[in-house]
């Protein structure tokens, strides 16, 4: 079986009215993982899943779906392809079981009713099977979306902002759930706003802002590079000001003066935290307590989509 799932080369899309939603994505996803693409509104995020799924046209470029050409062999590309889009839409008066089973036949798969049980359960919604949607939670409803996009068995499930305007604790059993799902080898590419949510989930990230790519890294790797620490020390005395020979030190005051926060990288040596403590005590500026932190994940999207 082959180890890539999607792979994008040289992808431009220009809408009709000649904005340029994507400007060059070149992006491969491997078989398994649970991909976040992470951006800001309006970054494109949902014109390149469409672009992916046969839904909007390139303007130039092209896309392989577990190695098929998504425009020359459509079909197979389309099928290979489960898709949760950004707005939910379904038949409100349909049962549970019928919408998931006739989403299956729209892709000319045979029945099965033991698959569609199986999903079922898996998404806990084994005995709502009989429910009208409409008389379904909101959590709930999202699900059957979820088991409509997984009802022919496809190798790659696209969620489209998942948990957009969800509550926390329902954000969180989703996440659950489709890391569950990751389990049954599928391949989980999401789109999400939320840095919280990319770094919950996903084993790599590709940030994308104006319609580019800025970064793809593994989760780990996007903070080992892009991290900043940070000292926190909380002072005896509060300060007014930064003492101006110490300008060169990325220096900051918080808590009305009773902090002392010094930022610089992960990666740096430990020569300058010496050289600042040094400095520090020369002025007898004298910290209670000295805390350090690593930069978040949120930290570095901001830094990087500014
Ligand atoms: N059909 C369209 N015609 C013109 N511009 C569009 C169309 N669809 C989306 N856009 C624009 O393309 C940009 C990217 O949109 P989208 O892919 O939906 O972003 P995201 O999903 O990251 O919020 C936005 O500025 C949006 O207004
Ligand atoms: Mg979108």
């Amino acid at each position: 079986m082959q180890n890539t799932a999607i792979e994008i080369s040289g992808l431009h899309k220009t809408y009709e009215n000649g904005f340029q939603a994507l400007a060059g994505i070149d992006l491969e996803i491997k078989r398994g993982e649970i991909f976040a693409l992470l951006g800001p509104n309006g970054a494109g995020k949902t014109t390149l899943i469409s672009a992916i799924c046969g839904i909007v046209q390139p303007s130039a470029g092209r896309i392989l779906v577990c190695g098929h050409d998504n425009v020359a062999d459509y079909r197979a590309a389309r099928t290979a392809i489960g898709l949760v889009p950004q707005e939910l839409a379904t038949d409100a008066f349909e049962s549970v079981w019928n919408t998931v089973n006739f989403s299956r036949g729209l892709f000319g798969k045979p029945r099965n009713a033991d698959y569609i049980e199986e999903l079922l359960k898996r998404l806990s919604l084994w005995d709502k099977k009989d429910e009208q949607i409409r008389r379904l939670s909101g959590g709930m409803k999202r699900r059957v979306m979820i088991a409509k996009a997984l009802s022919h068995e496809p190798d790659i499930l696209f969620l489209d902002e998942p948990t957009a305007g969800v509550d926390v604790e329902l954000r969180k059993s989703m996440w659950a759930q489709v890391r569950a799902l990751q389990e049954t080898g599928v391949t989980i590419i999401l789109t999400t706003h939320y840095i919280e949510e990319a770094e919950e989930m996903a084993d790599r990230i590709g940030v994308i802002n104006k319609g580019r790519l800025v970064i793809t890294e593994t989760k780990d790797a996007l903070i080992k590079k892009m991290g900043k620490r940070q000292m926190v020390f909380s002072l005896r005395e509060p300060l007014q000001d930064i003492p101006s020979d110490m300008a060169d030190y990325a220096l900051a005051l918080a808590d009305n003066g009773n902090k002392l926060v010094y930022t610089y990288n992960a990666h740096q040596e430990d020569r300058d935290i010496s050289d600042l403590l040094e400095c520090l005590r020369e002025k007898n500026i004298r910290p209670k307590e000295i805390e350090s932190r690593q930069s978040s994940l949120e930290d570095i999207f901001i830094q990087m989509v500014g």
